[in-house]
Order: structure tokens, then sequence, then C-alpha cells
């Protein structure tokens, strides 16, 4: 990757959106529990069964790329939702993925489908020392990722052939800026997501292949409770506090119902993105 004047100001556009949204979060947040963000929410990363039905439409995009005796690198593998059906499609996957709820998921999931060819790496991608590979793919991680170059610098110079990244159209916590701003009476500061990503890209001089994902449904819970435990997580509040007590009483007005739960009244489905690019 050559780095001009160009991609720096690039990333640093990215880094300063990723710095506002923190800093807005800091002054609103509860105290932060001294525990894995992802423990109760490692499940939804699961992979799919041996069958495939609930397959990530990515995964299909991807494979076209590979080839069999191929090494991917998964940078912030999760449950290995990803990582499982990848391996095998190609040689070998290393899974890096520094959250041990999301590892213990992965683990159970690596015996439960007794695949031998997936090795986790417990590190951030930041700090992991992993030989090079010949495809990297990064899936739904970089929304928050500061600073941003160096990452993305790693991602391609580990790459013998190919980088693919997914991310969505808007950051995942979207539909829950208007509960935010409802709950805190201040507009909602959102963190980068594809838009953001294509710009950092072109910056720094990178072309790529644009694939369009299927839309996931967003905001949608099996029920209200469910919903205010969501609420609580994705506002960064703790149970009982004083904003999580005001958030579960305005809670119900934002709620309608939506098949068998419910979703706020202004959801929208999370549009998918994939983008690739040949580092050969
Ligand atoms: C939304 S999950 C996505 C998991 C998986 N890629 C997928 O698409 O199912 C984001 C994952 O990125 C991991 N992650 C966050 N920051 C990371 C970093 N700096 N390096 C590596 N992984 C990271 C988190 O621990 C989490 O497992």
């Amino acid at each position: 990757m050559h780095i001009t004047a160009a991609g720096i100001e690039g990333a640093r556009k990215w880094d300063a959106m990723v710095y506002r949204e923190h800093q807005q979060t800091d002054r609103f947040r509860d105290p932060p529990p001294d525990a894995d963000p992802w423990t109760g929410l490692a499940w939804n990363f699961s992979p799919p069964d041996r069958d495939e039905k609930d397959l990530d439409p990515a995964v299909n995009v991807v494979e076209t790329y590979l080839d069999p005796g191929d090494t991917v690198i998964d940078v912030g593998a999760g449950g290995g939702r990803l990582a499982i059906p990848l391996a095998r499609r190609c040689a070998r996957v290393v899974a890096v993925e520094p959250s041990p709820a999301m590892r213990a998921r992965m683990d159970a999931a690596i015996s439960e489908l007794g695949v031998d060819n997936v090795e986790v790496v417990p590190e951030r991608w930041q700090d992991a020392d992993v030989p090079v590979g010949d495809h990297v793919i990064c899936s739904h991680v970089m929304y928050a990722t500061t600073p941003v170059l160096p990452f993305l610098e790693k991602l391609h110079d580990h790459a013998n052939k190919r980088v693919t990244v997914m991310l969505r159209e808007r950051p995942p916590q979207a539909n829950f800026h208007e509960l935010f701003e409802r709950l805190f009476g201040e507009e909602r500061i959102a963190l980068p997501a594809m838009p953001e990503f294509r710009n950092l890209l072109e910056s720094v001089g990178i072309k790529y292949d644009l694939h369009r994902l299927e839309d996931r449904p967003h905001g949608m819970f099996p029920n209200p409770e469910a919903a205010l435990r969501r609420s609580i997580q994705r506002l960064f509040l703790n149970p009982g506090s004083a904003s999580a007590k005001r958030l579960a009483e305005i809670l119900p007005e934002c709620l309608v119902p939506d098949g068998e739960g419910v979703r706020f009244s202004w959801a929208e489905p999370q549009r998918g993105w994939l983008v690739s690019w040949s580092t050969e």
C-alpha cells in the first residue's frame, strides 16, 4: 500500500468520526462493567450447522476468490460464523479473535462440527503476530477501529492475494440512534460504516470490487424485555442505573409489534456490503 497525503487525510477523517462518537458515548454512558462486552451475545455469531442453511451470503462471494490450497486469515472471527464455513472451502483458516466469550463459542463449534483446520489466535489484530496468508477477511469489525490506517495496512500486508471487508451501510447501532436521542435529548454521532470505508480505500488508492449483500432486518426482538436488555447494552448502560430506569419508561412507546416479536417503530433493515481487493 502506498500512503499519500490523501490517504493520511482519509484516515484522519475516519479516526475523527470514531473519536467524536466515543467522546459522546463517554458523556452519557454508565461506568463500564469489568466484563467481556460479547458475553451473552457470542451465540449470535455462531457458524451454521453442517447443512449450512443459515450460511452468511458473504461466504459465497469470498468462495469465488478462493483456491482450495489457500490460507484465510479471519480478523475478528467472532464465534466462527464465517471462519468455519470458509475452513470447508480452503486449506486452513487462522481466526484472530480477542474476546474470550467469542472464542469459547468458536471452540465449541469447532468441536461440535469436527473442524480440524482452524487455528484460533487470542489477540487483537493490532497485536497478533501471525504469518502472512493468501486471503484476509474482516467482517463487521472495523466500525470503531482507530487508528484505522495501521489496521488497514496490516490487513493489506498480510494477504498474498486478496483482502475482503464486510460492513453495513450504517453502523450496527444505527437503529438505536433515535432511542439515544429520545433518552438524552442530543443527536447521536454515528460511527463510520461502508460509505466511509469506501472513501478511505479510495483515498489510499485501492481499487475494489463491491458486492451488495442481503438486507438484514434489525431492531427486532422476541419480546419487550429482550428489547430493553439489548437497548441497555447498546446505549452502554448498566441495569438498574438511573438512565436504564428512564429508558425502561420510554421504551414501550418506541416499540411496535413485528411478527412474533417487537421492533422499534423507526427500525430499518440493515443493508450489507462487501468490498474486496487484490493485493497481488
Ligand atoms: C460483530 S463481531 C463480528 C464477528 C464475525 N466477524 C462475524 O462477522 O460474525 C466483531 C468481532 O470483532 C472482534 N474485534 C473487535 N476489535 C478487534 C480487533 N482490534 N482485532 C480483532 N478482532 C476484534 C470482536 O471481539 C468481535 O468478535
